[in-house]
């Protein structure tokens, strides 16, 4: 892909009609790519009912076809025209969720791309929160595809320096608006199938859904890692993700039986990914990823501990398991993809 001249554009006050929302808006209607932050992570967004922009986007992000993208709305009025059918539940969770966190994956109209659904018949649509997000949705008038801004595999940027690392030269511009408030990916469900089911968790939390929906299932791939040539609902799920170039090991088990281990193991390259509290212990370098029992914490801070490991020259990482309940079931989820599904207990 040839390189193009990214420009780096901050805002301080959000406005419909700052200089950077109609710039913003005004690229992605030119069918440009424009990495912009959620309250979730960074996306790289195009107009999603472009297929030459949406193919930039897989280009960019080297993302394989068949991982389809999160279609981004600002208004309910949007989804209509990219849906065949509005299953129960729709409503009552864009009630409770949106806009937030949550996507939904519902029957896709014609007028979908198919390079958008990575050639399902269904759509992943989101409205996000984020007012800078909201505002260029609204102002370009499109709806908006939009991945995470990282280079396929690696973490999600949670900041616009995160963004440039990953797309100079790939993105016409990147919207500084800030660390996003949430830190990890929204949450997937599919109202496709019934029962409704978990494909991906985030901050809208299980039982969150299940508040609101009754029965939800889990999917398989959530905790567990796809055998190769598995047909998996959510193709995101299969591949290597939110990694580091170091080898990743999650740990569980006490922070004393931890010290332990990297006392034995202590080598130029070994890290720790620890909490706060353990921080003033740790026998080798080692980063925090927020107190113990604060998952909304951890989340927020993960892919930035993540990527500062990969600054440090870490080559081997051992990270401490979080609690997995609520917001804690999609810091394992991400960790434990970082780590390739490798997890120990001591
Ligand atoms: O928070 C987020 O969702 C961020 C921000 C930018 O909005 N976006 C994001 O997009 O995480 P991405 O592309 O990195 O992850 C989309 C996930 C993937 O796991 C993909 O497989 C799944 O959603 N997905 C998208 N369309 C789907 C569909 N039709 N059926 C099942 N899964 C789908
Ligand atoms: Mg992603």
């Amino acid at each position: 892909m040839n390189s193009i001249h990214t420009r780096l554009v901050k805002i301080e006050d959000i406005q419909k009609d700052a200089p950077e929302i109609l710039l913003a808006a005004e690229t992605l209607r030119r069918g440009g790519l424009v990495a912009l932050p959620t309250e979730t992570v960074y996306g790289i967004a195009a107009d999603a009912l472009n297929p030459e922009a949406v193919a930039k986007i897989f280009e960019a992000k080297g993302r394989p076809p068949d991982n389809p993208l999160i279609v981004h709305i600002a208004g309910w009025e949007q989804l209509e025209p990219l849906v065949s059918a509005i299953p129960p539940g729709t409503e009552a969770l864009a009630r409770a969720f949106w806009p937030g966190p949550l996507t939904m994956v519902l029957p896709k109209s014609p007028r979908v791309p198919y390079v958008v659904s990575g050639g399902l018949e269904t759509v992943a649509v989101r409205m996000p929160s984020h007012p800078c997000a909201r505002e260029i949705i609204a102002r370009s008038g499109l709806p908006v595809a939009a991945p995470s801004a990282n280079l396929s595999g690696r973490p999600s940027p949670t900041t616009a320096s995160h963004c440039m690392t990953d797309l100079d030269g790939k993105v016409e511009l990147i919207v500084d608006g800030g660390a996003c408030a949430v830190g990890v990916e929204s949450t997937v469900v599919t109202l496709a199938d019934s029962p409704p089911r978990l494909l991906r968790p985030g901050a809208v939390t299980l039982s969150q859904l299940r508040w609101v929906l009754g029965e939800v299932e889990v999917d398989p791939a959530v905790s567990r890692e796809a055998e190769a040539g598995a047909v998996v609902s959510s193709p995101g799920m299969k591949y290597k993700h939110y990694a580091p170039k170091a080898q990743v090991v999650l740990v569980n088990g006490p922070v004393e039986r931890l010290c332990r281990l990297l006392e034995r193991e202590a080598a130029p390259g070994v890290f720790g990914l620890v909490f706060d509290e353990d921080l003033g212990r740790m026998p080798v370098p080692s980063i925090s990823y927020g107190p113990e029992g604060d998952s909304a914490a951890q989340a927020r801070n993960l892919f930035a501990a993540l990527r500062e490991l990969d600054d440090r020259g870490a080559r081997r990482v051992y990270a401490r398991a979080p609690l997995q309940d609520g917001v804690g079931m999609a810091v394992y989820n991400r960790l434990i993809r970082a780590a390739g599904f490798t997890e120990i207990t001591v």
